[in-house]
């Protein structure tokens, strides 16, 4: 047997055919309806989407064109002149369609016994209440409200009053700290925040309202400050005429209050939600109210094969797209039942999803891989404890997912039967690009398989360089670019159409930042961001971001941020930093550094190693090669590429020996190259002492 038909059996190992139970009641079953339907979508994309958002939506009022494009712009305008309202597609219509005492939403609380459950009238109860509440604070149609929040009820239910209304809510993760905050509420120009006391996180519980009061020193545009009583954090610090709790406004609404909802245009914006730019600065991504709801209700619908009766549990903190997509809009526009979890999977054991897939009888679990990878490592034998045979389809989010934890997933969890839906998508997206149907496609495990209905997805080269399609040419690597307009694609980035024009600024068309590659069968391998963004743990940070807050610092003179691989996290931060003239490398600058990041960004973009260097790789003109800086904090030393370019080649060896120190955990050792080498590390003082003498 030649080698290639080995790899190719391998390969074909590999796959795994979807299941027969469940399959003649999809809705979409098998291969043949899955492709014709993806080859009507392309044929005739108007038709198509018509069809999708008359089925799904709710409109006071329909459209006049499907799609009013202009490419040259690059501005694609879905449901022209339609109307309608999420909060009414997301609640209202459910109450009179039979769903009334479904429950709508259920709340497991990080203690066991916290658990909240609303039906849709109760959901609609408070969502009117809400909405009053809101505009006796003077939230307009237009208005911004941002939600610094945990992971609480009122978080949704802040999220559907907004919709209601028609004021666009903006949602700031609650792990992010004072610079990330600030700058998206800065941006944004809120009128009103809505925060809570403090976040329960994993036993402990960390303030939220006291990190808001300094940032709002500096956000003159936000008149009041809604707090929810929820962690019991003492001596919260209220500001008279600013701030006001949550239960004290509620309470003044009677619960039979109706709010009507605003009759919204389909392109006015539903919410903005910054991710990491390409740049320092955070991009608002602004989505629309009917193309986006069109694009979550359907993808919804597809790809976890949602019906009524399912217990459906999307992990993803709703702070993020995916929490906004298909832990809210998706399964709420649909009728469905989905669940959310304050707390964190290891806590106070490792067992804790699966104590909530049996305790809800959850039928569809969507989470991230580094989620996956980490309880993993724990062992089989926390999952074994419970019946989870309620489940039928699995979901994976937020950074490619490796085969291992894929065929763990699948296994372990999915007794080895249950299929994985791979979503690959973005904020910008509104919605899952790539992805299996469960009960359509042949799976792959670690590939997130084909482009999903009217998403024509095709890699291609440099255009710079060759400006040729690759796409369906041999098994080339490329970027991943999205060729056809579809209606989750976002609106626009707020206060920032060059940074808009820039996603189609090299194709001219929507181009991802991602790489992907193509394999003989069709299927679609994301090999990760081709731009700047690192993914760390599913979280997406830009380094030029965290390089902004080194640079700030005084001894510091220059500051390089690049990707590592993890085991658990997926990528992790590597920092090189050149410190000015004459500054010694201290752990304490070392320390100050890290401070600065949990500080301005957020724990979250902790690096995991901060090297310090004499010089960085620079080229003749003096630009920072970051691709070998990644390469050697990715302890690849022998593939560094063409060092002759560089200005200063050697400075590649004076790097790679203080990494091998840095990562040895004896920074200490990773002094100037040609310093004479420490037989052992000596301690910092000493070391000092000897270089006065
Ligand atoms: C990555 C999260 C591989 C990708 C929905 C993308 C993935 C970035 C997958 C967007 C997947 C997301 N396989 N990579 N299934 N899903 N990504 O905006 O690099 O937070 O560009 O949206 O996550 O992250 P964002």
């Amino acid at each position: 047997m030649t080698q290639e038909r080995i790899t190719t059996l391998l390969t074909e190992n590999r796959s795994y055919l979807p299941p027969e139970h469940g399959k003649s009641s999809a809705w979409i079953s098998g291969t043949e309806e899955a492709r014709a339907i993806c080859q009507r979508a392309l044929e005739d994309p108007d038709d198509f989407w018509a069809a999708r958002a008359t089925q799904l939506i709710h409109w006071y009022k329909r459209w006049d064109k499907v799609l009013e494009a202009d490419d040259a712009k690059h501005k694609y305008r879905w449901f022209t002149n339609a109307k309608l309202n999420a909060s009414y597609n997301c609640i209202d219509r459910h109450i009179i369609s039979g769903r009334r005492n479904k429950a709508a939403l259920i709340w497991q609380g990080e203690k066991e016994m916290d658990v909240r459950c609303f039906t849709y009238q109760m959901l609609y109860t408070e969502v009117c209440r809400v909405a009053h509440a809101l505009t006796s604070l003077h939230v307009k149609k237009g208005d911004r409200v941002a939600l610094y929040m945990p992971m609480i009820p009122e978080l949704v239910i802040s999220m559907l009053a907004c919709a209601r209304i028609g004021a666009i809510h903006t949602a700031i993760f609650s792990g992010y700290a004072e610079g990330g905050v600030r700058s998206r509420i800065q941006d944004s120009k809120a009128k009103v925040v809505i925060t809570a006391d403090g976040v329960r996180r994993a036993g402990s519980i960390k303030p939220l309202k006291a990190n808001l009061d300094p940032i709002l020193e500096k956000c003159p545009s936000v008149a009041y400050v809604l707090v929810v009583q929820h962690a019991g954090v003492e001596n919260v610090t209220m500001v008279k005429n600013r701030d006001i709790w949550w239960h004290d406004l509620v309470e003044d609404f009677t619960l039979d209050v109706d709010f009507p909802c605003a009759s919204m245009d389909a392109n006015d914006p539903l919410f903005l939600l910054h991710t990491s730019g390409s740049t320092g600065k955070p991009a608002g991504i602004l989505h629309s109210t009917g193309g986006y709801l069109t694009y979550a209700a359907h993808t919804s619908q597809w790809i976890f094969d949602m019906r009524d009766d399912d217990v459906y549990w999307c992990t993803a903190d709703m702070g993020w797209i995916t929490g906004h997509t298909y832990g809210v809009y998706g399964p709420l526009s649909l009728g469905a039942t989905t669940l959310m979890f304050e707390g964190v999977p290891t806590y106070p054991k490792p067992d804790r999803y699966w104590r909530i897939v049996e305790k809800f009888r959850v039928n569809i679990l969507y989470t991230a891989p580094t989620v996956i990878r980490s309880l993993m490592r724990m062992g089989d034998d926390w999952p074994e404890r419970y019946d989870l045979r309620t489940l039928r389809v699995l979901g994976s989010v937020g950074e490619p997912i490796n085969p291992e934890a894929w065929e763990w997933f699948h296994n372990v969890i999915g007794a080895g039967e249950l299929p994985i839906v791979d979503t690959w998508w973005q904020t910008e997206a509104g919605g899952a690009m790539i992805s299996p149907f469960p009960y359509a496609s042949k799976l792959k495990p670690g590939s997130a398989s084909f482009p999903l209905p009217g998403i024509d997805a095709v890699v291609m080269g440099d255009a710079k360089k060759d400006g040729e399609d690759v796409s369906h040419e041999n098994t080339k690597a490329g970027h991943l670019v999205i060729r056809k307009p579809w209606p989750g694609l976002m609106l626009g980035v707020y206060n920032d159409e060059e940074k808009y024009q820039s996603y189609f600024k090299r194709f001219g068309y929507f181009d991802s930042g991602d790489g992907a590659e193509i394999d003989e069968d069709g299927y679609f391998w994301i090999l990760g961001r081709m731009d700047d963004n690192i993914n760390v743990s599913g979280h997406r940070l830009s380094t030029a971001e965290i390089e902004a807050v080194l640079s700030k610092n005084q001894y510091v003179s220059e500051a390089a941020v690049v990707s590592m691989p993890h085991e658990i996290k997926g990528e992790a931060i590597y920092v090189y930093v050149v410190l000015k003239d004459g500054v010694e490398w201290t752990d304490d600058i070392r320390k100050a550094l890290k401070d600065a990041i949990r500080k301005n960004i957020g724990a979250l973009a902790s690096p995991e190693y901060i090297q310090f260097v004499d010089n960085m790789p620079k080229t003749q003109s003096g630009k920072i090669i970051r691709r070998m800086l990644r390469k050697i904090a990715g302890n690849v030393y022998d593939d560094i590429g063409d060092t002759t370019t560089l200005a200063k080649p050697e400075v590649i060896d004076e790097i790679i020996h203080g990494h091998k120190n840095v990562i040895e955990g004896k920074p200490e050792m990773a002094k100037r190259y040609d310093e004479p080498e420490q037989e052992e590390a000596k301690p910092e003082a000493e070391a000092k002492e000897e270089k006065k003498a």
